[in-house]
């Protein structure tokens, strides 16, 4: 069965053709992270007028590239949330529209769901049951998977997702956004050792995390450092890279310490970490000394699907296709969308 899937959530419009034989045919994406970039922040307005420029043009693209035809297309998956609704609202008109006109079975997508499944694209993808822990700019949350669609949330964060936390420091330090990449480019320039942060909510028991305190003590820091002025980019370089160092080894240790709770909790023994903080290199090795220690094994999608894509969207379509799972004539986007709330396959 061949599957395109259309994501288009946020701020990167994703395109790809998945089949159920073959695999991953074709994707591409386009970012808009130039448009955004001038504002410190996604404006949801121009994401959905730009959304609506890319996807026809790219899903042409991603056909061509697959040399396929929309005769030979069985299936449509489109992202029909969590996100900004405008932007869903792009990819779910086109996706449902194209499935009507096609006469395809179509179907909307979690996003989050996209993204948990991501490892599973890879040749050596992991076997269920696992834990995830879903990492993006969004969300924050660490889930027991028992099969598709058997999603049982047992820890998220209660106030900024972790992405957010990296995406709004590094816009105190007059960095770009987003500022994942560039406070972990940052970070490894910094000195360690001169600044330790707290690692919220490690001194009490359970899975949640709490990043916005984190965020309160960077704050403060730069601040201190300052002594009176409040412009906190204008802090000298050094010092910018050794609390980014200091803000990253804390999310990624309070990461690391919540994941060797949820295999105690759990007792499984297989963690799958996406979602864009995923990428982050030092988190990836920090969980790498954990695994060997514990003897777990872990999963990431490969770099380019941590982040938003349209892979993800029509691997997810695909399997609950498959299934028999179809929607109906109705366009689906829903800004909120619990992921424990989806139907198991
Ligand atoms: O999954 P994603 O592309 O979009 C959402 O679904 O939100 O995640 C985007 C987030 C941004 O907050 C970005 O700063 C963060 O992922 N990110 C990173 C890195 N690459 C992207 N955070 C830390 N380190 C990275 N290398
Ligand atoms: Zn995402």
């Amino acid at each position: 069965m061949k599957v395109l899937g259309i994501e288009t959530s946020c701020d990167e419009t994703g395109i790809a053709i998945y089949d159920s034989e073959q695999g991953l045919l074709a994707d591409a994406l386009y970012s808009q992270v130039e448009i955004h970039q001038q504002y410190g922040g996604v404006v949801p307005e121009l994401a959905s007028r730009d959304h609506i420029r890319k996807t026809l043009p790219l899903i042409r693209e991603v056909m061509n590239k697959a040399n396929c035809s929309k005769d030979e297309i069985d299936g449509l998956a489109y992202t029909a949330g969590p996100g900004l609704s405008g932007a869903l609202l792009v990819g779910a008109s086109i996706g449902r529209a194209l499935g009507m006109t096609w006469n395809i079975p179509t179907i909307g997508v979690h996003h989050m769901e996209g993204h948990l499944l991501a490892p599973l694209l890879e040749d050596k993808g992991p076997t269920f049951p696992f834990v995830a822990l879903l990492v993006s700019g969004g969300h924050t949350q660490l889930v027991e998977v028992e099969r598709i669609g058997s999603y049982r949330l047992i820890g998220e964060s209660l106030d900024d997702a972790a992405g957010e936390a990296f995406d709004k420091v590094a816009k105190m330090l007059g960095l770009p956004y987003p500022g994942g990449p560039h406070i972990a480019q940052l970070a490894a320039t910094g000195e360690a050792g001169r600044f330790t942060f707290p690692r919220p909510m490690t001194n009490r028991p359970g899975l949640d995390f709490s990043f916005s305190g984190l965020k309160t003590f960077t704050l403060n820091t730069v601040l201190d450092l300052l002594g009176g002025d409040t412009d906190t980019t204008t802090i000298d370089q050094q010092s910018k890279a050794d609390i980014a160092h200091a803000f990253q080894e804390a999310v990624v240790d309070t990461m690391r310490i919540k994941c060797q709770r949820a295999f105690q909790y759990t007792g499984m023994r297989t963690l799958v970490i996406a979602g864009g903080v995923s990428a982050n290199k030092r988190l990836r090795d920090v969980l790498a000394i954990m695994a060997k220690k514990e003897g777990v094994e872990i999963y990431y999608p490969r770099f380019q699907y941590c982040t938003d894509n349209g892979a993800m969207i029509a691997y997810a379509g695909c399997q609950r296709l498959l299934a028999g799972q179809y929607d109906d004539l109705t366009i689906r986007a829903k800004p909120r969308w619990p992921l424990d709330q989806l139907r198991a396959l």
